[in-house]
């Protein structure tokens, strides 16, 4: 009952629209940056203090970040969606959400590769705003619905896939449980959690990007790139047990997928 009040289901009538420009301040990202000492020195993130608010809420709080950081979204991580959705067996589930999915642009490759397979996009409601907009371009409202709300409050309950990209890597361990135990509490009984995230491992290669990233994670919101044993700990803290970690051909992300323990 608490999660309907917490996520707004957006009706057809609400409409967003894109900009072509990136409408941040690039600045923000950088005053965070230019106190990496005390980052380093207390392992807290910088963004907030620089800029008097945090990453997400900075964003959320205006329609041109919101847009410019969907977009962002779509520019570096759409082109790992065809990889995702030909390299998993999505056609396992009817029905799949995508918690922060961004515009949707993950999604749509998912549904387009899965016919069978009805979505979901969770997201701060300005990005739902956009992810609608966006699906209904690509032809795909029919097959999808679109939710409005705050993943550490609650996530709309009763699918059976809890898809989550790129996403737990932002917040730190105690608000990634936190997350996560939503999903779980939302899922349905044999439903699956498929956190899909950058897996360190060792022997890498030096250029892997995912050294950076997990700096700019530091930096910018106290999380981190994580193992496989930290996301089996993550899993395990939210009431989940790790099935199994699948890698995708071609990509740089692998699927954690979990089970209600
Ligand atoms: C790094 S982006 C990943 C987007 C997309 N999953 C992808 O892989 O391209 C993280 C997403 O989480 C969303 N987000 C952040 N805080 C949120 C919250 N409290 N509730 C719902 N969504 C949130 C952001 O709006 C953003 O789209």
């Amino acid at each position: 009952m608490l999660l309907q009040h917490r996520c707004v289901r957006l009706s057809s009538q609400r409409r967003g629209s894109l900009v072509t420009r990136n409408g941040t301040d690039p600045d923000a990202v950088v005053r965070g940056w230019q106190d990496l000492e005390r980052v380093l020195e207390t392992g807290k993130p910088a963004f907030a203090e620089a800029n008097g608010q945090t990453f997400f809420a900075y964003v959320a709080s205006d329609q041109k970040r919101s847009e410019a950081m969907a977009r962002y979204m779509k520019g570096i991580n759409g082109p790992e969606g065809p990889r995702i959705a030909s390299g998993f067996p999505f056609g396992r589930f009817g029905r799949l959400i995508d918690i922060g999915g961004g515009p949707g642009h993950i999604l749509a490759d998912i549904l387009r590769a899965h016919p069978e397979v009805e979505g979901a996009v969770f997201e701060l409601p300005r990005t739902a705003v956009l992810a609608q907009q966006f699906l209904r371009e690509q032809g795909l409202a029919h097959r999808c619905e679109v939710f409005a709300g705050d993943f550490l409050e609650g996530v709309t309950p009763g699918y059976d896939a809890y898809f989550i990209k790129s996403t737990l890597h932002d917040w730190d361990d105690e608000r990634s449980v936190q997350v996560l135990r939503n999903c779980r509490n939302a899922m349905v009984a044999q439903g699956r959690i498929l956190v899909t995230e950058i897996v360190l491992e060792p022997g890498k290669p030096i250029n892997h990007p995912h050294r950076f990233i997990d700096m700019e994670m530091m930096v910018s919101f106290g999380g981190k790139e994580r193992t496989a044993e930290e996301f089996g700990a993550l899993l395990h803290r939210a009431g989940l047990r790790l099935e199994r970690i699948h890698s995708i051909e071609g990509s740089f992300f692998s699927i954690v997928e979990g089970s209600k323990a």
